[in-house]
């Protein structure tokens, strides 16, 4: 029986929980593909030679992160004929076409499951099951910090630092979450699923983002009294001929799928008129789960995955989406104030789905949900609102999703 050869780049949470996994699942592994697996080498920053590894192994698994130096040990190891799988969303989203060339040069394997929602197995539906479905969108909870985060706020009406110091007790945020909370990582996720739902070039630059840092228990509070959950949601989908890719906090309505993912999952919906919709959900992080989308992914490139198609064409990016709103004013409580926010919204064709209006002795606050209408509309409106002389902060504006708004 022939040895399957594995170089192990990356020994932290992910790569020791995938060299444990590897040891427990060896005997299956070899049923499944005839070859005994074998780890020749591990690299750290303290330990392990890149070269000897590389010359030992048959295929390359990177768990490093970033982009220096994953970047070039990868395009090493696929130069040189090795299969690699690699959980580096960064990595895939600045640099992943190159590679995917690169691979399919080589005729070797590139396998990137655990790169997108962990174990959940988004990228081998859209890449094999939907190859041949016209994707028309994809909504996304693709980072598990921040839905964590916001769970708890709605769940125990904390605010965004007490729900953040939370997450980082239980080890669901990182010492420094600036890429989780800040957007930065699920927009990265989304460039991913959006390159393999379109099969054009999508890069992490080509994906508009923003975080949850600016969010307040009364968002969620108001928003519950109008039905609505809120979720920092990746949304991928084809507006005219270009396709638009973004990552902003949003409300759902109780009854979409993603309203009820809770705590740390991942879950990803995908709409195409095909398949109407589909919805995948699971634990989008954690060594163990991780480690095993990666072996997944040991195994089917042990038994010839098919290659990454290559990236056809190009649809441009579309800056300003239409979307229904939630806004949220504070304004002074006197006669002819909502009338004269209305008829700012009326001037940019924003028509009223609903209002809630609080008191709060000479205060009031306002809550609406507008019907769909473009960001760059809506930014017009509350621009010249904020500079009225009754309202009392600047008006806030988070997009609905659903087409029951619509
Ligand atoms: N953690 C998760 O739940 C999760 C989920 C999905 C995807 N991922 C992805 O999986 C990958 C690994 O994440 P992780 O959480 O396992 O990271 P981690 O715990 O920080 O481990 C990183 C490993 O890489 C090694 N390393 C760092 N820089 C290196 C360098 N310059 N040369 C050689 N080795 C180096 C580290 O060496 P030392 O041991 O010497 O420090 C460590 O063993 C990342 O791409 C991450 O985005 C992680």
């Amino acid at each position: 029986m022939s040895a399957l050869r594995i170089g192990l780049l990356g020994h932290g949470t992910v790569g020791s929980a995938f060299e444990r996994l590897l040891g427990e699942r060896a005997a299956a592994i070899e049923r499944l593909t005839g070859r005994a697996p074998e780890i020749v080498g591990v690299l750290t920053r303290s330990g392990g030679d890149f070269e000897e590894i590389l010359e030992r192994s048959q295929l390359v698994v990177e768990l490093i992160g970033g982009l220096d130096p994953a970047f070039e040990y990868v395009r090493r190891a696929l130069d040189g004929g090795r299969h690699v799988v690699t959980a580096n969303k960064q990595l895939l989203s600045r640099r992943g076409e190159e590679l995917w060339t690169l691979a399919r040069e080589r005729g070797v394997h590139l396998g990137f499951e655990a790169a997108v929602a962990g174990v959940v197995p988004v990228v081998r539906v859209l890449r094999e099951s939907l190859a041949g479905a016209h994707v028309e969108r994809i909504h996304g909870i693709v980072n598990g910090t921040t839905n964590f985060i916001l769970s708890e706020m709605a769940r125990t009406g904390a605010g965004y630092e007490e729900a953040l110091a939370q997450a980082q007790e239980l080890g669901y945020a990182e010492a420094d979450p600036t890429d989780d909370v800040g957007g930065a990582d699920a927009a990265a996720k989304m460039a991913i699923l959006a390159r393999l739902a379109f099969g054009v070039p999508v890069g992490f630059d080509d994906v508009r983002f923003d975080g949850i840092t600016h969010l307040t228990g009364a968002d969620i509070a108001y928003a519950r009294e109008l039905g609505l959950s809120l979720k920092l949601i990746g949304t991928a989908e084809r507006v005219g001929d270009g396709i638009s890719v973004r990552v902003h906090p949003a409300f759902l309505p109780s009854a979409h799928p993603l309203a009820s993912v809770g705590g740390s999952f991942n879950a990803v919906t995908v709409e195409s008129a095909a398949i109407t919709e589909i919805t995948m959900s699971g634990p989008g992080a954690g060594g163990s789960q991780t480690a095993s989308a990666v072996l997944g992914d040991v195994v089917a490139a042990a038994m010839g995955a098919p290659p990454m198609p290559a990236a056809y064409g190009h649809l441009p990016i579309v800056e300003d989406e239409v979307s229904p709103f939630y806004v949220h004013m504070e304004v002074d409580d006197e006669p002819g104030v909502l009338a004269r926010i209305a008829g700012i919204f009326g001037e940019v064709g924003a028509s009223i789905k609903s209002v809630v209006q609080r008191g709060t002795g000479e205060r009031a606050q306002l809550i609406m949900v507008t019907h769909p209408l473009a960001r760059s509309r809506l930014s017009a409106a509350l621009e010249e609102i904020g500079e009225l002389a009754f309202v009392r902060s600047p008006p806030r504006a988070i997009s609905v999703i659903d087409e029951e708004f619509e």
